[in-house]
């Protein structure tokens, strides 16, 4: 058998190639910070910043000038407590900026929002913390994420992303927004999540880290997934599409492909993959160091992405991405 003849010939090669990154794959993340007059560039994540209400415009106009579809709203605001009021404000960070994003630029780009507390909790945990259990309150988390929803749907979101890793969140979300005239608003489940490492960079980037207190510990392990298991994360995305999520997620990605294609062969929902900022920070730091060409890296890890089963990407090289692909 002569596999190598139909790699001979670039056109030919190009016949039977099966994968292909477009940028109607991407989705940039995009982060927020309550008073910051410009842009500060986050030390682990080098190219990527946190921008004032100002301007997030600008990126957000960029992301459009080069055809990204969509992108994920994260806010940093100055008032951090228990509870993350200034996510549960009609007048907070993110309600504010969604507003701004869609009058600026109507249906130019996809608006999602993140929806979680860690970035608005003084204890960077992704809820209400209740001390006797040592973990975050499911329940009371459930009840707020449904305001937080409606917060997000009311300034115009064009679609909701919850993060936290609460059971049951998918149901209580689809019914809140359903009963409150936001039937339309589909949800974006971060259906599997696993307790990483790779999301050491972005702790940097929204203020986020989990604190440590004599309640919890310094990490999101009684909630997040276990990275050893790949039945129970098969499971936590069939639980999410049962109880209504219109997209399902992996994350992180990179050191993920398993998970991501079992659970593409296991639903008939659209699935994305978030590409986190750990994984982005090391293709940065091999480019930096000249150890491995950025371009060719960054275009092969987002393909397999595709190959693996992703329908859409979150990925901070959905600028760089784009420019290649023109
Ligand atoms: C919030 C959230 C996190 C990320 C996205 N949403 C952090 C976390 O769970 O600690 C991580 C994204 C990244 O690393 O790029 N819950």
């Amino acid at each position: 058998m002569n596999l190598r003849r139909l790699r001979l010939n670039g056109n030919l090669r190009d016949l039977v190639r099966e994968n292909y990154l477009t940028k109607n794959d991407l989705i940039m993340p995009v982060f927020i910070k309550e008073g910051l007059e410009g842009k500060n560039e986050i030390k682990s994540m080098p190219g990527i910043y946190q921008y004032g209400e100002k301007e997030f415009l600008d990126e957000i106009a960029e992301c459009i000038e080069l055809g990204i579809k969509a992108v994920i709203l994260f806010g940093i605001p100055k008032l951090k407590d228990s509870c993350g009021s200034d996510a549960l404000d009609e007048e907070g960070l993110i309600a504010r900026s969604v507003r701004a994003a869609k009058e600026a630029f109507g249906d130019k780009i996809a608006i999602i929002t993140d929806l979680c507390f860690c970035e608005f909790t003084d204890h960077g945990h992704c809820g209400i913390i209740n001390p006797k259990l040592k973990t975050v309150d499911n329940a009371a988390t459930l009840e707020i994420s449904v305001k937080q929803a409606l917060v997000h749907a009311k300034a115009g979101a064009d679609m909701i992303a919850p993060s936290g890793m609460m059971d049951g969140i998918i149901k209580a979300l689809r019914s809140g927004l359903d009963k409150n005239g936001f039937s339309h608003i589909p949800i974006m489940s971060y259906s599997t999540k696993f307790a990483s490492a790779f999301y050491g960079p972005f702790r940097d980037a929204a203020e986020s880290a989990p604190v440590e207190s004599e309640y919890l510990p310094k990490n999101r392990k009684t909630y997040q997934m276990d990275i050893a298991n790949s039945r129970e994360a098969l499971l936590e995305s069939i639980i999410d599409e049962n109880e209504g999520a219109d997209i399902l997620m992996v994350k992180p990605a990179l050191a993920f492909m398993d998970i991501i294609k079992e659970v593409k062969q296991n639903t008939l929902k659209p699935l994305c993959v978030y590409n986190v900022s750990g994984e982005y920070s090391m293709v940065k730091a091999a480019e930096m160091n000249g150890w491995m060409n950025y371009e060719t890296l960054m275009m092969e890890i987002l393909t397999s992405f595709k190959r693996a089963g992703a329908d859409m990407i979150i990925t901070y090289h959905s600028k760089d991405a784009a420019r290649i692909l023109g």
